[in-house]
């Protein structure tokens, strides 16, 4: 059974036909209008684990794969910030033992990666409810944080006990707070005094929104910042989703026009 999870696990870059499909997007991409910040919700990956008739855990381990695939695609295209939605508010309701194992997955994917996070210029940005994390969880990404700290090149939100309303109820409090001790005044409030107080502050709004695995929903996800942005959706699992899925999305938006609400 493992030979055949190796297997399944390294998908590398497509050959043969789709290879050939992969050539043809990459030559209608415009490297001078790439999104500056992708989204990605990563769901599938106990279908695809079911699919395989494997246990759950493994879907998350090979979307782990799929991961690191598409922060390398990113970097290589010179994506400027990547959020990734790992674990959400709800994701506690879960099984005690997946919990576990996500928990794990990301603290062994934190060590593991560092130096080649750093290599490419990553810079790790964890947001979410970070404090209700597990202690080993917060080392990690203390961790991870710390040696990232310097680098430029791309922006990696990590998603974590995030929550798209919750973060909006801490930004609003935080907001009334200034407001009853006299540092902002009530007219002042507007769309930038509340982005500047949510996770992603001093961060452009997500260009593009992919979705894989079929369902069409935001699921509590940057409520806010996705007022305008564009959404791709693929069937594709999140443990297939390789960087050929990454460039259709990149294509598509590339095709669309954003009129913002205007003409
Ligand atoms: C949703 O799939 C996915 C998650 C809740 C977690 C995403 C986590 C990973 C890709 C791996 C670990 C992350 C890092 C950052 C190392 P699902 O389980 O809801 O799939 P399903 O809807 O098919 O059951």
């Amino acid at each position: 059974m493992y030979n055949r999870i190796a297997r399944l696990w390294r998908q590398k870059e497509p050959k043969g036909q789709r290879g050939a499909d992969l050539e043809k997007l990459l030559a209608k991409i415009d490297r001078n209008r790439m999104p500056r910040h992708i989204a990605i919700i990563m769901d599938g990956n106990g279908r695809w684990a079911k699919n395989h008739g494997l246990p759950r855990f493994f879907g998350h381990k090979a979307g782990v794969e799929s991961l690191r695939d598409i922060v390398k695609t990113c970097s290589e295209f010179n994506i400027k910030i990547l959020t990734v939605y790992a674990f959400s508010t709800e994701n506690w309701k879960r099984p005690q033992e997946e919990v576990n194992v996500l928990m794990d997955l990301l603290v062994e994917y934190l060590y593991k990666e560092i130096d080649e996070l750093c290599q490419k210029g990553v810079k790790v940005n964890p947001i979410g409810k970070l404090e209700d994390l597990p202690p080993d969880v917060i080392e990690a990404l203390d961790m991870a944080v710390e040696r990232s700290r310097l680098n430029k090149d791309l922006v990696l939100n990590l998603a974590l006990n995030y929550g798209g309303r919750t973060e909006i109820v801490e930004a609003v409090r935080t907001i009334a707070l200034k407001v009853n001790n006299g540092s902002v005044s009530i007219d002042q409030i507007d769309d930038n005094t509340i982005s500047q107080y949510l996770y992603t502050s001093g961060q452009p709004d997500p260009d593009l929104l992919i979705r894989p695995s079929g369902d069409f929903r935001i699921s509590n996800f940057l409520l806010w910042q996705l007022a305008y942005t564009e959404f791709w959706h693929t069937t594709v699992l999140w443990p297939d989703f390789r960087r050929i899925h990454l460039i259709s999305a990149i294509v598509e938006y590339q095709s669309r026009e954003r009129r913002f609400g205007g003409l």
